[in-house]
């Protein structure tokens, strides 16, 4: 059955943990949705790992219904989420009415995600809610605000960022969010976040205790040159293939193939 936004409160009363991949064309859609990913995130770090900028800030909203029409394309059951990139939402709630709308008409993504939880974004993510327009929220590391942190650093060390980061969390289930994805917090307050909201957390460098954790797929798969420390690798596929593709030019430059 394809997953929808409506599953998600009742998984998380249910503890049935959520799993998601990212995804930035055809092939790693169909890679990531045959695996069993509940969602497929078009995350905007595609920005990164597909077209080697060295923050998420220069994807514009065009690149990014590019990328998100090929993934669609490629999924058959989960829920694809694509997430508005730089200034594509923060200058006006109409702007992010118009970002998110291309990209469920353009994209045919059924959900949009959306970084921050300050009180202008959470007015956006309610009117976005009440268009029907789906809305993950995403605190903590958030990298459009790279710049603002002085680098790609955990959030929420001090006791006021703490507090912060949880009233965002809060404010965004509030606003309408079905689910918020926690990136590089501590894991404890990952914890209180978790046990105080109704919609799931997922977390990525965040603990154990989200209801579900998120990886980019090119770290999972050993295709990118540098992993975070809280990924997991789990094959070095990199490797793998320049190994490959360096057999086929030895073979061709041999006279071994064809
Ligand atoms: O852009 C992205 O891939 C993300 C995930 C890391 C959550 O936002």
């Amino acid at each position: 059955m394809a997953v929808g936004v409506h599953q998600f409160r009742q998984w998380k009363r249910e503890g049935r943990p959520v799993a998601v991949l990212t995804a930035w064309d055809y092939i790693s859609a169909q890679i990531a949705d045959q695996a069993g990913a509940d969602v497929v995130l078009v995350g905007d770090s595609l920005a990164m790992v597909a077209l080697g900028y060295e923050t998420t800030l220069p994807l514009t909203l065009e690149e990014m219904l590019y990328h998100a029409r090929a993934v669609r394309r490629g999924v058959k059951r989960a829920l694809v989420v694509v997430d508005l990139p730089f200034l594509s939402y923060q200058i006006s709630v109409e702007d992010a009415l118009r970002s998110a709308g291309r990209a469920l008409q353009e994209a045919g993504a059924q959900a949009v995600k959306l970084e921050g939880g300050h009180p202008a974004l959470l007015e956006t993510v309610e009117r976005l809610v009440q268009c029907g327009m789906p809305v993950m929220g995403h605190v903590g590391l958030t990298p459009q605000s790279v710049n603002q942190f002085g680098g790609f650093r955990q959030q929420g060390k001090s006791p006021e960022e703490a507090e912060r980061i949880f009233a965002e969390a809060i404010a965004l289930e509030k606003a309408g969010a079905f689910s918020i994805v926690l990136e590089h917090i501590p894991a404890a307050l990952a914890q209180r976040i978790t046990e105080a909201i109704g919609i799931p957390t997922i977390g990525i460098g965040a603990g154990a205790a989200c209801d579900g954790q998120v990886l980019v797929t090119t770290d999972v798969l050993g295709l990118s040159t540098w992993q975070p420390p809280f990924a997991r690798v789990y094959t070095n596929l990199r490797e793998q293939a320049i190994a490959a593709a360096r057999q086929f030019c030895e073979d061709v430059q041999q006279r071994q193939f064809p």
